[in-house]
């Protein structure tokens, strides 16, 4: 079994996978990411946290897998050598809001700023782009008007309230399947350890770990603004 560790390597795997026929998507790293495998796409909230995330970015990247970050705007600054990272490697990046607002609990006019300033720090940081949201409680305001994608989740095993590696990492091995979204924070050590097990567990299952929008294109799923997204199929 070929391991999928080093990135160099990995791009040469796709690459043949990719020359041996069947469909291809573009992938934001501009790798190709072979169709027709299980894909299941990692999410981490409520970060970046250094002590923890750093832990993680290193796990992810001796894996080869990749994940989908929704930072908390406040805490972008501080680790901005870790936002960086997050984008170097291939990881996707979002929104959280700054303050880790409840977006459906405060006016229209103030959602939209604490959506609106962590959007302007990671462009800042990352430069211009579509930095998709994660609304605070997966909850937005009815009629809100956001013009990114939204992602919530499909599997949750609620690590914030058991702070348990092996419960955590239990409630994710019983839910998941392929196109699931997990959702995690990597804040909490105990998540951390969780989702390098998962990785580990799924990978020798034949799953591949990608991005939430690399997800929805490997389904054929256009990302429309606006739209909130719960899985890999939509
Ligand atoms: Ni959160």
């Amino acid at each position: 079994m070929v391991k999928k560790i080093v990135p160099v390597f990995l791009l040469a795997i796709l690459t043949a996978l990719c020359l041996t026929g069947g469909d291809a998507v573009p992938a934001e790293g501009g790798a190709e990411i072979p169709a027709g495998e299980k894909y299941v796409a990692l999410t981490f909230d409520d970060g970046p946290r250094r002590c923890t995330t750093e832990r993680l970015l290193d796990g992810l990247k001796e894996r080869g897998a990749r994940a989908t970050f929704f930072l908390i705007g406040q805490q972008i600054e501080d680790n901005a050598d870790l936002v960086a990272r997050m984008a170097e490697e291939g990881h996707q990046v979002g929104n959280h809001t700054w303050s880790h607002q409840r977006l459906d609990s405060v006016l229209p006019d103030a959602a939209a700023q604490e959506v609106a300033r962590t959007d302007a720090a990671l462009e800042a940081l990352l430069g211009e782009g579509e930095y998709w949201l994660r609304p605070p409680y997966g909850q937005v305001a009815e009629g809100a008007d956001f013009d990114v994608p939204m992602v919530k989740w499909s599997v949750d095993p609620r690590d914030w309230e058991s702070r348990d590696t092996g419960k955590v990492t239990q409630a994710i091995l019983d839910c998941v399947k392929p196109n699931s979204i997990l959702l995690l924070h990597d804040i909490y050590p105990t998540s951390v350890e969780a989702a390098l097990r998962v990785v580990d567990r799924l990978q020798a299952e034949g799953y591949w770990f990608v991005t939430v929008e690399e997800l929805l294109w490997l389904n054929g799923v256009t990302p429309e603004p606006g739209r909130m997204y719960r899985t890999g199929r939509g």
